[in-house]
């Protein structure tokens, strides 16, 4: 027999649908038109992160480039379009290097080259990889400082969050992660976020099956399927699910998968935490607690987080 090989995206696709509950790792959601869509979402007056964080990065940005010191390299960990570094780029004192990593090139080449044009003397190198799992970073030029804005984080389980932060320690030797990590509040506030009136992130959740359709060779109906977010307070975390509206049956590259009305497929969760929460999950990864600076209204949180040396773990 012939051997089919699939794409990674198939390949998790195929063993997301068949497991239960039924999944689709939010990694996914970034194709060209998720990144643009996920972009909107930054725009939305519902989804306060953005421009929170934003405002957080202008208003302490001297202070953390007496942190960061002169000619250091940044390494943004899912760099999207680096609008975020841009503001800590033009406090700091010389930069030697920006290193962009992200899971989409395409997106990825667009922001570089925007960045070497209005930054002149410095390095700009990308890195198209997948940072939660296997990744080459080139060999660091200058003190590495990580930054991780975004709340991307949330998007992890809190075990795999401590192993991905203890993937960053191990990078960032001698050097800081700069972290940008939502916060616990009213429910009301995150519900409006993950349910914007412009269905601007009821369409990113879908694109998800649009991308089904076009890579892994799948027949969804779109129309048949809902965006579902709701906050789950024991867990501390907006739950994302695409929910089929009636009984129906779906092909992914050959393989049939039958869903029930009010069947769901798990597409994201983001947590959310304390300061102190997130700070004590900082620290099973390795890491001590610099500092950490909290928006006015108690939305958002910057952590500046340093890897403990082997002697201070002890
Ligand atoms: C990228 N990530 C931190 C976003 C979040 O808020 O969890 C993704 C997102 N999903 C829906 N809206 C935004």
């Amino acid at each position: 027999m012939r051997a089919v090989t699939v794409s990674a995206f198939t390949a998790d696709l195929l063993a997301g649908l068949r497991s239960r509950p039924r999944r689709i790792a939010p990694k996914w959601f970034y194709d060209a038109a998720g990144s643009r869509l996920f972009e909107r979402i930054c725009e939305l007056p519902e989804y306060y992160p953005t421009r929170t964080e934003l405002a957080m990065l202008a208003a302490h940005a001297q202070e953390l480039a007496r942190r960061v010191g002169p000619g250091a390299e940044i390494v943004e960990f899912g760099a999207g379009a680096s609008r975020k570094v841009r503001l800590l780029l033009d406090a700091l004192a010389a930069p030697r290097r920006f290193v962009a990593v992200d899971i989409s090139g395409e997106h990825l080449a667009g922001a570089a080259a925007a960045l070497r044009d209005d930054y002149p003397g410095l390095e700009v190198e990308t890195v198209v990889g997948d940072f939660s799992a296997d990744l080459d970073l080139p060999p660091p030029r200058g003190c590495r400082i990580g930054f991780f804005p975004g709340s991307s984080i949330g998007n992890f389980d809190p075990a795999a969050a401590v192993a991905l932060l203890r993937r960053f320690a191990g990078w960032l030797e001698g050097g800081a992660l700069l972290i940008g990590v939502d916060l616990v509040k009213d429910p009301a506030l995150l519900h409006a976020a993950y349910n914007d009136s412009q269905g601007v992130t009821a369409g990113f959740n879908l694109n998800l099956l649009v991308r089904a359709n076009r890579e892994a060779g799948a027949d969804f109906d779109v129309d048949a399927w809902a965006h579902s977010a709701f906050y789950n307070p024991p867990l501390q975390r907006i739950e994302m699910h695409l929910v089929s509206r009636r009984r129906q049956a779906v092909e992914v590259a050959g393989e049939r998968f039958e869903f029930d009305e009010g069947a769901s497929i798990h597409t994201e969760n983001s947590y959310k935490y304390t300061a102190e929460g997130f700070a004590a999950l900082a620290q099973q990864a390795g890491f001590g607690t610099g500092a950490v600076w909290i928006d006015p209204a108690r939305r958002f949180s910057l952590h500046w987080l340093q890897p403990l040396t082997q002697e201070e773990r002890r």
